[in-house]
């Protein structure tokens, strides 16, 4: 492309006729959106016809402008000068996209608000993985429509509602145009754009980026920090997937596969450290298959072989620093602080990352290791590139080199296919394996999906949520088993703040990342140098354990201690 062309396409004045910017398109820079012919404007500004008309010349062929601009609105209220109100649908990434998108509201001025009845813009972050997460989604949009419309009726400030994320990616258009009191949509790599979506939508039109990106990852962005008692916070490591499951639409939804840089890494988990937090969750669609590219020097790296049994849709990409460079460089930072991983392919399961997490006391000996199915044949068809044996010696694996290793997994019930002998293999695979958490959802076919493509959506809905039921059953069982044999054992638990349910009861986590509840009576500081007192959030309490359920571990504290203090004591 010419370079004054790539410069008007940069500043999003231009486009080639055809390029569509659907959901799914790879690009890099943020570009004005248009929803096709007779649509409104989504953005304001000079475009392409100034330019040309100052240089005297008309556009070369091939390409196509935007027509003629109409009368300019009535301007709005000042950019950035509105209170955001945000809600956080689905899962930690939109936990923590939440926290960057309002990171770059926040610097251009806008101020956050809790009260939904003083806001002047609502965002919804939202999420797309089953039909029954943007279900609720659609209701809360017609919800909050109804408060847009009171408002109007009253008089008062005008009311801005902007869908983020997944959902955003995913049904651009329809949000634009069926539900006309969305104003702005931002899909998950767009959030940068988000103080000129906004000022769009204060002048009175609709605005739009869905763009998907190659290389965002929001490394400059330090997320601000909202989780409570300050205790414990999210860190994106890395965005997007390749593995294309073929039930997923998150290659769809978040694009493709990209790491942060390890430097910009570090950074952030050193300024949480310096904050005090004392637990850091690296995150990612595939935390494990981090790898980060912008170091020269390791371009050349060969990739590390994938876990025994294992194979991937792509080939192994070489190069770049791994997952367990990261983990070694993050757990060095704090040795008071608490690292967990989430969620990760059990396919990028070296040795070198299980040692590690082995030998370093401060990375928590609990992994999330998502099964899906007990069936080779549902497996299979999922494209998930193991069989049941090669998970289950996976495993026996991490059982063996992490003694005491937590673990959890994901199960869908009723995918295409799936028999009643399939779903029993599920039920085997629960009760062999024993898992302490468990996230266990009914199938949910999704648009552009290999599955929605190529296979029948065939397991009745009132199938699916009876195999639901016997999984989750099963799964509680062996959980309430795994938890009680923690029964008389000394759990280090690092407190969150006051249990929910009893003022008189703290609460926090184990390593395992199992909650445990306990009297919030006053405690000895276990190296002697502090007089006994009540545990604060984000102190280390040794909890003997006295009850166990599926869920949660009950107990009484025996002292305050340091994290390398207990390491050193077991
Ligand atoms: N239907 C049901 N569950 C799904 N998941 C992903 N896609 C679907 C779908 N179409 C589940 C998987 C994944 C978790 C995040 O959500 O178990 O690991
Ligand atoms: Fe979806 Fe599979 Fe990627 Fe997980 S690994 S986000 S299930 S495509």
């Amino acid at each position: 492309m010419l370079p004054w062309a790539r410069a008007l396409r940069a500043a999003g004045l231009l486009r080639s006729a055809g390029a569509g910017a659907g959901a799914g398109a790879q690009r890099r820079a943020p570009r004005r959106e248009r929803c096709g012919p007779g649509q409104r404007r989504w953005a304001a500004g000079p475009d392409l016809r100034h330019f040309l008309r100052a240089a005297g010349g008309e556009p070369p062929p091939g390409l196509e402008l935007e027509p003629e601009p109409g009368p300019e609105p009535e301007p709005g209220p000042a950019p950035g000068s509105g209170r955001v109100y945000m809600e956080t649908y689905g899962c930690q990434m939109n936990v923590n996209d939440t926290e960057i998108a309002w990171a770059i509201l926040q610097k251009s001025g806008y101020t956050r608000t809790k009260r939904l009845d003083e806001a002047d813009v609502i965002l919804l972050v939202t999420c797309s993985i089953r039909e029954k997460a943007e279900q609720t989604i659609w209701n809360r949009l017609r919800h909050l429509g109804a408060l847009k419309a009171r408002r109007q009726q009253q008089a008062g400030p005008p009311l801005r509602i902007g869908i983020l994320g997944c959902m955003a990616e995913r049904l651009k258009e329809k949000i634009l145009h069926r539900e006309k009191l969305v104003d702005i949509v931002a899909g998950p790599d767009a959030y940068r754009d988000l103080p000129r979506l906004l000022a769009v939508a204060e002048s009175g039109q609709q605005a739009a980026n869905v763009l998907l990106s190659l290389d965002e990852t929001y490394a400059d962005i330090l997320p601000v920090q909202t989780s409570a008692g300050g205790t414990t916070a999210f860190v994106s490591i890395m965005r997007g997937c390749d593995n294309m499951c073929s039930y997923c639409i998150v290659p769809f939804t978040r694009g493709r596969e990209r790491s942060r840089p390890i430097a910009s890494i570090l950074q952030e988990v050193r300024m949480l450290s310096d904050q005090g937090v004392k637990e850091v969750t690296l995150l990612g669609q595939n935390v494990n298959s981090f790898r980060d590219m912008s170091e020269m020097q390791f371009q050349s790296v060969a990739a590390p072989g994938l876990s025994r049994g294992f194979n991937t849709v792509y080939r192994a990409k070489p190069g770049g620093l791994r997952f367990a460079h990261l983990l070694d460089q993050v757990s060095r930072i704090d040795p008071e602080m608490r690292i967990r991983f989430t969620s990760p392919h059990p396919k990028d399961f070296p040795d070198e990352v299980l040692q590690l997490i082995q030998e370093r006391h401060n990375i928590c000996k609990q992994l999330h290791l998502p099964a899906q199915s007990g069936s080779t044949r549902v497996l299979e068809a999922m494209r998930r590139g193991y069989t049941r044996e090669a998970y289950l010696e996976l495993v026996h694996h991490v059982r063996d080199s992490i003694p005491g290793v937590s673990l959890s997994s994901d199960f869908i019930a009723g995918f295409c296919g799936e028999t009643e002998e399939d779903h029993q293999q599920t039920v085997s695979l629960l009760q062999e394996v024993r898992y302490n958490v468990g996230f266990l959802f009914a199938y949910s076919m999704r648009e552009k999906t290999r599955a929605f493509h190529r296979l029948q959506d065939d397991v009745p809905a009132e199938v699916k949520q009876r195999r639901l039921q016997e999984l989750i059953t099963v799964f509680r069982e062996e959980a309430a088993r795994a938890n009680e044999a923690m029964v008389g054992q000394c759990q280090l638990v690092l407190v969150e703040g006051p249990s929910k349910r009893s003022a008189l009861e703290l609460c926090g986590r184990n390593d395992g990342n199992i909650k445990v509840v306990f009297p919030d009576a006053e405690v000895e500081d276990a190296a002697g140098n502090q007089a006994p007192a009540r545990a604060q959030p984000g102190d280390y309490v040794l909890v003997k354990v006295t009850s166990a359920s599926s869920q949660t571990l009950r107990g009484v504290p025996l002292h305050r201690t340091a994290l390398s203090r207990a390491a050193a004591c077991h």
